[in-house]
């Protein structure tokens, strides 16, 4: 079976996201990084895509090329079936570092990208607060981010990602710093946000992870990466119907996805 990085990319403006062969390259000379080496997938509208591997080899790379912050040395990224220039409204982005704005509230920093866009304040302020309250931070709207815990402002960071309502969410690491119980509620606002009352897929979403359950709970898909200079090791399609609910973590069948993804993992160390 060819690897998947060495397939034909078809072309097509119902793939919401194609990367096509990119690789990246930082520096030049003797300090030049390879951080990717050839990576190509494609991503349907409305999938739910996790992005997993080892630190360092390329996730974080590869969404802002997908964001539009970076440009690949050599390939593509499509998104809409148009290469990817610059950063647009139809991706929104939650960074690893969270970014917060410090001179900002919590409610500012929700608020900020839909001032922006030029809505009214009691609109903004309304979307603001529901997501505000769906990421459990009721009660902390005047709050800056240097008062905040680190879970805490990457509540606040994901709130804000949501509150503008971008068709691509691009997700770097959301729940990294979240308690275990507080990750395990979020992941399912994060699929509800997704996922619609009418069960319909209203988003497509690129989810970098280093949590096998959280890759395995969420995703249609998972990419695993292999370690830096960082290519497409292998694509696992996870096959439990939607919505996912939390009594499926105990099923068997799920802890085999989640063994398999922890065995290919592993496999990587001491390479
Ligand atoms: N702006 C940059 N300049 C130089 N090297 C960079 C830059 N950004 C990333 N790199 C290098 O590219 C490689 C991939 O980095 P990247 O941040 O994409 O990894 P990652 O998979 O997101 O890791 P982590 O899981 O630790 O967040 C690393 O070796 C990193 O040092
Ligand atoms: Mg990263």
């Amino acid at each position: 079976m060819p690897s998947p990085s060495s397939e034909a990319v078809h072309r097509s403006a119902k793939r919401d996201i194609v990367v096509d062969r990119v690789h990246k390259v930082f520096g030049a000379g003797e300090s030049a990084t390879t951080a990717l080496d050839g990576i190509s997938f494609q991503i349907e509208d409305g999938e739910f895509i996790s992005l997993i591997g080892p630190s360092g080899c390329g996730k974080t790379t590869l969404l802002y090329m997908i964001a539009g912050f970076h440009t690949p040395s050599a390939g593509e990224v499509l998104v809409s079936g148009q290469p990817v220039t610059s950063p647009g409204a139809d991706r929104g982005m939650m960074f690893q570092e969270y970014c917060l704005f410090p001179w900002l509230t919590v409610q500012g920093n929700v608020e900020f990208g839909l001032r922006i866009k030029g809505i009214a304040k009691s609109e903004r302020h309304e979307i603001a607060n529901s997501h505000i309250r769906r990421v459990g931070l009721d009660g902390f709207q005047n709050r800056y981010p240097h008062q905040l815990s680190g879970g805490m402002k990457q509540r606040c960071a994901l709130a804000r990602c949501f509150a503008n309502d971008a068709n691509i969410l691009l997700l770097d690491e959301p729940l990294g710093a979240v308690d275990a119980m507080t990750r395990e509620e979020l992941q399912d606002e994060i699929q509800d946000i997704w996922w619609d009352d009418d069960n319909r897929r209203r988003k497509t979403v690129v989810n970098v992870t280093h949590s096998i359950d959280e890759s395995v709970y969420l995703s249609d898909r998972i990419i695993v990466m292999s370690p830096r200079p960082g290519r497409v090791r292998e694509i696992i399609e996870i096959p439990f119907e939607r919505p996912r609910r939390p009594e499926l973590r105990f099923e068997p069948e799920y802890q085999r996805f989640v063994a398999y993804v922890h065995d290919l993992l592993k496999s990587f160390k001491g390479h």
